[in-house]
């Protein structure tokens, strides 16, 4: 309280009287000092102008402090010319602290950043870094220049390739168009060729097959019409032999009880008798002939047999179908193949086991059907041949015996089945799909003709039935024959064969 009421009293004298109120020296003063406060107070003011202006000046607060700091001095020689008339020394000295306070601060803030302010480059330092700067700029500006140019030829480039690139892709594009219709083209004319092909083979096909059909039925109809022919010749000359044999048999027993009631009558008969009895060996004769007659018998039997079967087979007198015993027929054939299932000199005889079933009498062509039956059952023999033969060969043992075994039976009331199995060489798969191809055959040349089954197929396929085969290679095969009891159609009438007889032996 003291304090102040000192510092607004007027204890002290002006500071006037220092300068004795010379009026120039007071003067000189209060110039000096306005002139210098209105410094102080200018250049606050500027610096604020700058600072607001280049916000990018660093450490601007420094030039607020800078400003505080001079605004304070201006204060202080406002307070000089002040303390001319007013002794307020104390509000003075204060100031004046206030000021040398504002004052240290700004110093020492200043010894701090004197290290940073004098990081910051000077303008020479920033003109020589300006300089390396514009050289460097038109350094690369010149790079720049040249990286333009090559950007520029690079374009060119790019466009006259573009430009190729696109020509050959049209090139491409035009031959590729080309090769598609070409390609279209081929595969048209490969469609077409393999159409014609197709076609050609089929009437390859229909043509071998019938070809096949009219080789067959002329020849085998012509060498039917001779079996018949011969079997109806041999039939008349073996009827009336076969009908004397008893009469010719009883005489020659009349006229050898004769001879012997002459023996018994005249026992020294003449020297020329006696020499002729012994010449031809009376007693042998009289013998042998009980046995030749015999003979005669048996053997004219097996020939109007043979006849028969023959007669049977052919069947040339059957144009229209004709409600058979199928039986008949296999034993027919079996009859006919008698020669070649007998014993032979290399080999066993082939023994047929038949297990007929009880069959109705069928309605079919049965000269055509004792053709299937002739052909299966030789090729059964052939088979079973064969594999005597591979037997000899390989010295095995011939204890298996040589087998056909016929099977017939009725299906569903209204077909037939016939099996025929043999125990022979059985076929490859490869054979297999083959078999039913005419002229297929793997027979040495004038063994087999090759259409034997393509023949059998046709004749069952035109009785409306089916002809399938099973066979294991080693083992053996079967064929199964299925044919109806009753034809459906009239169609086999114009099948294109006559009944005729094809011996496939
Ligand atoms: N029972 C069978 N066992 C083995 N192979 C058979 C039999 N039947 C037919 N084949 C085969 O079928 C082929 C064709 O028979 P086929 O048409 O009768 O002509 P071919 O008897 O004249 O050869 C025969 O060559 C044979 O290879
Ligand atoms: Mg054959």
């Amino acid at each position: 309280m003291h304090m102040v009421s000192e510092m607004f009293s007027s204890y002290f004298i002006p500071h006037g009287h220092c300068y004795l109120w010379k009026p120039g020296l007071v003067g000189l003063h209060i110039l000096s000092d306005s002139l210098i406060s209105l410094a102080y107070f200018l250049i606050p003011i500027e610096l604020i102008y700058i600072v607001k202006k280049r916000k990018d000046i660093p450490f601007d607060w420094l030039f607020m402090l800078f400003g505080s700091f001079i605004v304070c001095c201006g204060i202080t020689h406002i307070m000089e010319i002040w303390t001319l008339w007013h002794p307020d020394y104390w509000l003075s000295g204060l100031l004046k602290a206030i000021t040398a306070i504002v004052s240290l601060c700004t110093a020492s803030v200043v010894v701090d950043l004197i290290p940073k302010i004098l990081a910051i480059p000077s303008p020479d330092q920033l003109a020589a870094a300006n300089l390396a700067l514009q050289v460097e700029i038109a350094e690369r500006k010149q790079v720049q220049e040249a990286l333009s140019q090559l950007t520029l030829e690079l374009e060119n480039r790019v466009q006259e390739r573009t430009a190729d690139l696109e020509e050959a892709n049209q090139l491409l594009r035009r031959e590729n168009r080309d090769r598609k219709l070409a390609e279209e083209s081929l595969r048209r004319s490969e469609a077409q060729l393999q159409k014609q092909t197709e076609q050609l083979q089929n009437a390859l096909q229909q043509l071998q097959s019938t070809q096949t059909q009219l080789v067959q039925t002329e020849k085998m109809s012509s060498l039917g019409q001779m079996v018949a022919g011969v079997a109806h010749e041999i039939n008349n000359p073996i009827n009336f032999i076969y009908a004397n044999i008893p009469l010719a048999t009883d005489y020659i027993r009349e006229l050898l009880d004769l001879i012997q009631l002459y023996q018994v009558c005249y026992p020294h008969p003449a020297l020329a008798i006696q020499q002729k009895i012994k010449n031809i060996e009376l007693d042998f004769v009289l013998e042998d002939l009980q046995k030749i007659l015999g003979s005669i018998q048996l053997g004219a039997e097996r020939i109007k047999e043979i006849v028969k079967s023959l007669r049977n087979f052919s069947r040339l007198d059957e144009a229209e179908m004709k409600t058979v015993n199928i039986h008949e027929g296999i034993d027919s054939s079996l009859m006919i193949l008698q020669h070649r299932l007998k014993e032979q000199r290399n080999r066993p005889q082939i023994q047929t086991i038949k297990e007929y079933g009880d069959l109705p009498p069928v309605e079919c062509y049965a000269g055509q059907l004792n053709q299937v039956f002739m052909n299966i059952l030789s090729n059964a023999i052939d088979a079973l041949e064969q594999v005597n033969r591979d037997r000899q060969q390989c010295c095995c043992s011939q204890e298996r015996k040589l087998l056909i075994r016929i099977r017939t039976l009725l299906v569903n009331g209204d077909r037939v089945q016939i099996h025929i199995a043999d125990n022979g060489a059985g076929m490859t798969p490869d054979v297999m799909a083959k078999i039913y191809d005419p002229f297929y055959t793997t027979k040495p040349i004038g063994y087999g003709t090759g259409l034997g089954l393509a023949i059998s197929y046709q004749i069952i396929k035109n009785h409306e039935g089916s002809l399938t085969c099973v066979s294991s290679l080693g083992k053996g095969t079967e064929f199964m024959i299925e044919i109806p009891l009753k034809s459906k159609t009239s169609r086999l009438t114009h099948a294109g064969y006559e009944p005729c007889l094809f011996v496939d032996v």
